[in-house]
């Protein structure tokens, strides 16, 4: 027996192919309708195994185009589906004249049985299925409608993938930055309101919503670099000496190595590499100035100054929000973005105010994840 596979999947093919090779068929494909055509006309199959969704002529068209080429209309046609299977596919490939249709997965059992009685069946009938004596414009409607159907289900799936993955990438990030905070009570909690602070000032500024998700999550893991900072360091009571200040420095760049390979939809990595940097050029590592630092990192910048002058370090005492926020006044247009200063304390002017920090560091926080 002689079968012509439809499909446009590579892999589909070969499992078919294999599949039927080995009950002793000859198999021949093709990948869409109008390559079936040409390939059945070259030499007529003894039956027909089409899929349905395909680039180019899909399985249906390729059905009505078969049942209605006098030279092909006797030999079976099969459709062959994982995709198309609702009782309204069946309805229009029957309404199109299909005399098989089946969906995957089969075994090779089944499937070898069903195409071997559909061919025995036409030869002892004499003929194969008609097509349903129906208007074309109505059959071309309910083909559309099925094309449509499908279409919308696949965008819907894709989207949800999407979702997913996208959901996967963040939630990693994020329990980075967990294990970063658990190593480092006093930094538990800092980045969760440098993120809030953040992200409030980029929708009063009207950053794109897409954007301001960004900017939170950049803020969510902005010192994660801090892992390369020694533990007696962050959490000397003491002030910090010269070359310890210089090892602290180091953490936009060690977070920045560690982020820029994961391809996000925002320059993520570049906001956390940044988040130092002043517009005088007097911040670290790289001593950017003005239009340098990116417009998220300048967001960051200001909400990363609050909320440390707001909280409690080992090394640097909290001066409180009324000091906190004169920074950002005195300091704006020479250190910090005027825009984002002006949004910060417009927000504060409102009566935001930040969640207050854990009372005891190390203590299970109301911020963890
Ligand atoms: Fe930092």
């Amino acid at each position: 027996m002689y079968v012509l596979i439809v499909d446009d999947d590579e892999r589909n093919r070969y499992l078919l192919r294999t599949q039927l090779s080995a009950a002793g068929m000859e198999v021949a494909e093709a990948a869409e309708g109008a390559q079936a055509l040409a390939c059945a006309r070259e030499r007529r199959p003894d039956v027909v195994v089409s899929d349905i969704l395909m680039p180019g002529m899909d399985g249906f068209a390729l059905c009505r185009e078969w049942k209605a080429d006098p030279a092909l209309a006797q030999v079976p046609f099969c459709f062959y589906t994982a995709n198309y299977t609702e009782s309204g596919d069946r309805d229009l490939a029957l309404t199109l004249g299909a005399d098989l249709f089946l969906t995957k997965p089969m075994s090779q059992s089944d499937l070898v049985s069903a195409l071997t009685e559909v061919v025995e069946r036409v030869r002892r009938e004499g003929h194969t299925r008609a097509p349903l004596d129906i208007p074309a414009e109505e059959s071309f409607r309910e083909h559309n409608v099925r094309l449509l159907h499908k279409m919308e289900q696949q965008l819907a799936e894709l989207t949800a993938a999407n979702e997913r993955l996208h959901d996967m990438v963040v939630n990693t990030v994020l329990a980075i930055a967990t294990l970063v905070e658990a190593r480092d009570p006093y930094t538990a909690g800092h980045q969760e309101r440098v993120a809030l602070l953040a992200y409030t000032i980029a929708g009063v500024m009207d950053v794109p919503d897409d954007e301001c998700d960004g900017i939170r999550l950049a803020g969510l893991v902005h010192d994660i670099g801090k892992i390369y900072v020694p533990l007696e360091i962050l959490s000397r009571p003491s002030e910090l000496t010269a070359p310890e200040f210089e090892i602290i420095k180091m953490h936009p760049t060690v977070a920045y190595n560690a982020l820029r390979g994961i391809d996000f939809p925002w320059p993520l990595a570049e906001w956390v590499h940044q988040h130092h940097e002043r517009l005088d050029g007097s911040g670290y590592p790289q001593g950017l100035r003005g239009n340098q630092v990116l417009a998220g990192a300048r967001i960051l910048v200001v909400a990363d100054v609050v909320e440390a002058m707001t909280n409690h370090r080992p090394y640097k005492p909290a001066v409180g929000i009324d000091a906190a926020l004169a920074e950002v006044r005195e300091g704006a247009g020479r250190l910090y973005d005027p825009a984002v200063a002006e949004a910060c304390l417009a927000l504060f002017d409102q009566g935001f105010t930040l969640p207050a920090a854990p009372a005891h560091p190390g203590a299970a926080s109301v911020y963890q994840r």
